[in-house]
Parts: structure tokens; C-alpha cells; sequence
């Protein structure tokens, strides 16, 4: 199932074809913020409703628009799959589940013998696209507006360099994006200091494990914490809570799985397999937001805006929306 996906959605070429989708969906949101420039914006709502809007047109061949109960439904979701399970772990507790109602609200999947694509795989996996998909992409861009608004020094050179590479241009389109070191610095930061998925998806060793001192049996529910990797004194220096994407320029370290020290991918045989398909999405958008605006916090809800309390659910994001005040360019 995972490479008929990687296959008709997530392959390099499949991404490139959905170029159109993107610059498209990009185009509305410009024009959204446009017409709402002179008041505070929802930066959240806004990403939320284009990064929904491209991966319903590229999975489904259509969008849910204004649906709210569509997205209602997609929010109980994530924040259920985030949940701690009593009895995943204390077989005996598992009462405490039944009783908190988790059981009766997941949607369950169902262990399918070989290969067979029935409709509960379909459905399967048309569950594990969005709830994959959605709330990752407009997290990564949520978190990388709130700390440039923070870091003006930062959104400033971003805006230098984006504004420079495409001078005379009405817009960024995805070929100005390999000129763009600095956006790219960015959205590295971005992923260490926030991966949207801070403790990726449970994993279960299929075998015994010796690692270091430790003997993990085959079984065992591992968990890996890719966001205290990120934030890993030894590995990243003493200023390793600050946004500081300078770090990121003559690095070799990668997000794509092959270092250690940067997971929020996941690694292996599990990682994402969207990596592309995320990052050029989220890479563009946060370009034509610096090209066609200038941004600043709202001055008397600053403490507000500033506040960066995440939510609860398996993709961490804001539990505050954040509103920024735009100007346009030209
Ligand atoms: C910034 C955006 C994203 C981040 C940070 C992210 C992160 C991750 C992580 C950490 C995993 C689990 C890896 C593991 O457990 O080892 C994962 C799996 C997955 N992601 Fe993403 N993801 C993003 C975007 C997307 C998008 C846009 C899609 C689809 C449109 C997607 C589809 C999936 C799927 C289907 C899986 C499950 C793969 C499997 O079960 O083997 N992801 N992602």
C-alpha cells in the first residue's frame, strides 16, 4: 500500500505534477490576504485552509472549502490519536479506556493477510494521507511565521533574500527555491526547534534488541522523541533553544533520514513519505508570504501572539491561532 502511494502521490515526479494545484491554491490565499490586509489576519486559519485545500485537490481531485464539519472532524482526530491509551500498556486498565470513551472513537484498523486492497485499506490509507499530511504541513508553516514574527532580524534577511531572487517578479514560483539558501535555513530550524510530530508514531521492535546496556524484547512499544533530539545541547551548542537558522547554513546535517541528529521525519523503513511533497509546499508558501507582504505582530496583543503554549494531540501546533497584521508590497 505505502509504495502504491509513494508511487501516485509522493514520488518526485508525481510532486512536480501537482505544481499547478499549488501555485493555485497559493494565488487564492495571497489574494484572501489581500483583501484582509489592512486588518489582523489569521495566519493560522489561513494556512490551515490551504495546505487542506491542496491535499484534498492532489488525494481527491476536489476540496472541501468552507466544510467546517469536515475539519471538525479531522481536529478530533489528530487530538485522538494523541492520546495515551491505558491499555495498550496495562493490559488489565484497559477498563479505563472504555470508560474514557476512547475506544468507541477511534476509527480502527484492522490487521489485513498479504496484500489486498479492500476498502478498509483504502480507507486506511486515505486516513493515514490526511491526518499524515494536514496537520504536519500547516503546523511546520504556523511555527515558522510565529518565530520569524518573533526574530525580525531573521524574517529581515529572509525577506532580503527572497525579495532578491525574484526582483522583478509578481511572485515566487518553485524554480526561485533553489537560489534560496536561507529560506531553506529556515524551514531546518523550524523542524528542530517544532517537528510537528514531536514523537513521530509508535513503533514496535519485531525482534530482540541489544542496544547499549539495554535489552529491548521483540514487542516492545518504542517511542522516539525527535523533538529532544532536536533540542540536544551536545549535538547543536549551548544556544540550542534559540531560532538561530545561521546554524543551518554550512551544515551538513539533513532532515531526509540519513543523520541522526535531525529526525522530524522519522528514519528507516517508516519515514515519511511525503518528505517532498511537505517541504516544497511549505517551502513556497512561506516564500510568497515574505515576497508579497510585510508582517508584524499586532502591538497590543503582543504578550498574546508571543505566548507559543502547544496543544495536546499527536501533531503539536499553536493552542493559540495567530494573527499577524500584513502589508502588501506593492
Ligand atoms: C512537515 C510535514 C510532515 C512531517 C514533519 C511529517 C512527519 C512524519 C513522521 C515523523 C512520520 C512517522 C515516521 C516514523 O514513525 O518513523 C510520518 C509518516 C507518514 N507521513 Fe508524514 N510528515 C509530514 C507531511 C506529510 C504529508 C504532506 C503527507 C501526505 C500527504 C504525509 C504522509 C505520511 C504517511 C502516509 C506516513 C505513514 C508512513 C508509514 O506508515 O509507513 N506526511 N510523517
Amino acid at each position: 500500500m505505502k509504495s502504491v502511494c509513494v508511487l501516485h502521490l509522493f514520488s518526485n515526479k508525481m510532486v512536480r505534477s501537482f505544481r499547478d494545484v499549488r501555485q493555485e491554491e497559493i494565488s487564492l490565499m495571497i489574494e484572501k490576504i489581500r483583501i484582509s490586509s489592512s486588518l489582523r489576519v489569521n495566519l493560522s486559519e489561513i494556512l490551515v485552509n490551504l495546505t487542506n485545500n491542496v491535499i484534498c485537490r492532489v488525494a481527491w481531485g476536489r476540496k472541501y472549502g468552507g466544510k467546517t464539519d469536515f475539519k471538525d472532524l479531522m481536529k478530533r482526530l489528530t487530538r485522538l490519536l494523541g492520546e495515551f491509551s491505558v491499555g495498550s500498556y496495562v493490559s488489565w486498565l484497559a477498563w479505563i479506556d472504555w470508560i474514557r470513551g476512547l475506544d468507541g472513537q477511534l476509527i480502527k484498523r484492522e490487521k489485513s493477510v498479504g496484500f489486498e486492497i479492500d476498502r478498509l485499506s483504502i480507507k486506511a490509507i486515505i486516513l493515514d494521507v490526511f491526518v499524515g499530511g494536514m496537520d504536519t504541513t500547516y503546523t511546520l508553516l504556523e511555527w515558522a511565521m510565529t518565530e520569524l514574527l518573533c526574530h525580525h532580524e531573521c524574517l529581515d534577511r529572509l525577506q532580503e533574500e527572497v525579495r532578491m531572487v525574484c526582483k522583478d517578479k509578481s511572485g515566487v514560483s518553485e524554480e526561485d527555491l533553489q537560489d534560496m539558501k536561507y529560506l531553506k535555513a529556515v524551514i531546518k530550524e523550524t523542524l528542530r526547534l517544532h517537528p510537528p510530530l514531536p514523537l513521530m508514531v509508535p513503533h514496535e521492535s519485531t525482534h530482540d534488541v541489544k542496544l547499549r546496556d539495554y535489552h529491548i524484547p521483540a514487542g516492545t512499544h518504542v517511542m522516539i522523541n525527535a523533538w529532544a533530539i532536536g533540542r540536544e545541547a551536545a549535538t547543536w551548542g549551548p544556544d540550542v533553544e534559540e531560532f538561530r537558522p545561521e546554524r543551518h547554513l554550512n551544515s551538513y546535517v539533513d532532515y531526509r533520514g540519513q543523520d541522526t541528529e535531525l529526525v522530524p521525519f522519522g528514519a528507516g523503513r517508516r519515514i515519511c513519505p511525503a518528505i517532498s511533497f511537505a517541504v516544497v509546499l511549505d517551502e513556497v508558501v512561506l516564500a510568497n508570504l515574505v515576497h508579497q507582504f510585510d508582517w508584524t505582530l499586532q502591538v497590543e496583543s503582543t504578550e498574546y501572539q508571543t505566548d507559543v503554549t502547544e496543544s495536546t494531540g499527536i501533531a503539536v501546533h499553536r493552542m493559540f491561532p495567530l494573527f499577524a497584521m500584513a502589508s502588501p508590497t506593492t
